[in-house]
């Protein structure tokens, strides 16, 4: 089969299209066809060499959003045929997805949502588990103030959406102009680009995607977490009584479900930049690297 491969580290012309043996599944696995998949930051950063002694051995396949059909369901309850979403936690299994099969724990997989393609499923579950894992950490409910810094990017703007879907009152901190509507149209209410207008202490909690760490919005007793690893540690805010955290995401089935649930209601829109094909794999991470997007860039299988 085809996988998508780095045997050393470097810009994307390190990037290979090369055969390797097809998966084994275990007893626990579900073994899914790959149809799309899409890039993340993550991606980028393993290929590059900047995530240091967490990367796998090389040679190694890379990608952690998967949009696929079952071969093999296992003892999962999938079927032969189905269509799933997973993600995988490359960095901690080797197990990448940018490969025509892979073979994946039945608890990270789940029904893929009927209302949009699968192309359009693949920009979900990295960026939705990570929106949904730390919005759950910072446990906002209905009513309270959320900021979002990042709120048009790939994890902030699903974090709008399925926060709103929470009945959680959202406001932006967004890069630049062309951002503004995106953040406006799902919901938020204030959207601004200018951290210093986010001074006043008012937020119940921060979700904070770039590492923007704009401290001085969250009120005392809040909770503040950051998805920016490489930005370090929040600031430490335990003087005023602000819980922080630097959230990692987790592989989670029942996370999924909830991201395909919303998708199927209508309450949490994917976004598709641009699809390339894996042939295309090179100009991909080009594009991605240039930055600018308004949605995922795909990767067709
Ligand atoms: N800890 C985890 O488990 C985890 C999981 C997923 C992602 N991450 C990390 O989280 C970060 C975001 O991921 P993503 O996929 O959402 O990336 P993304 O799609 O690039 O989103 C980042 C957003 O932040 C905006 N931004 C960057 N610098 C800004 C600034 N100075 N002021 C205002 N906005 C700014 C970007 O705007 P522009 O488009 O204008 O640059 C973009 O909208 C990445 O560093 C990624 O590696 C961590």
């Amino acid at each position: 089969m085809r996988a998508i491969q780095i045997d050393r580290f470097g810009t994307p012309d390190v990037l290979r299209l090369v055969e390797v043996p097809e998966p084994e599944p275990g007893s626990e696995d579900v073994l899914i066809r790959t149809i799309a998949s899409s890039i993340n930051p993550v991606d980028d950063k393993t290929r590059e060499g900047a995530i240091g002694d967490g990367t796998p051995p090389l040679p190694t396949t890379l990608g952690w959003d998967l949009a696929g059909i079952v071969v093999e369901g296992g003892g999962s309850g999938l079927r032969a045929g189905d269509r799933v979403i997973a993600m995988s936690h490359q960095l901690g299994s080797a197990r990448g997805t940018w490969a025509d099969l892979v073979a994946l724990p039945a608890r990270s997989v789940a029904a893929a949502p009927g209302a949009v393609s699968l192309n359009e499923a693949a920009t979900l579950p990295l960026p939705g588990l990570t929106a949904s894992q730390t919005l759950d950490w910072l446990a906002v409910s209905a009513g309270e103030r959320l900021l979002i810094a990042g709120a048009a990017g790939a994890v902030g703007g699903l974090a709008l959406q399925i926060a709103r879907a929470r009945g959680v009152k959202v406001d932006a901190l967004v890069s630049r102009e062309a951002q503004v509507g995106f953040a406006q149209e799902h919901g938020a209410d204030l959207v601004t680009t200018d951290k210093s207008a986010l001074e006043d202490r008012g937020y119940d909690a921060v979700f904070d995607t770039f590492g923007a760490f704009v401290t001085g919005a969250v009120a005392d007793g809040g909770r503040y977490a950051s998805i920016a690893t490489q930005a370090g540690p929040v600031p430490d805010l335990s003087a005023r009584g602000v819980r922080t955290t630097v959230n990692q995401v987790r592989e989670d089935g029942a996370g999924l479900n909830e991201l395909t649930r919303l998708v199927d209601q209508g309450a949490l829109r994917p976004r598709v930049h641009s699809a390339f094909g894996i042939h295309e794999i090179q100009a991909a991470h080009e594009r991605f690297r240039r930055g600018g997007l308004a949605g995922k860039i795909t990767l067709a299988f």
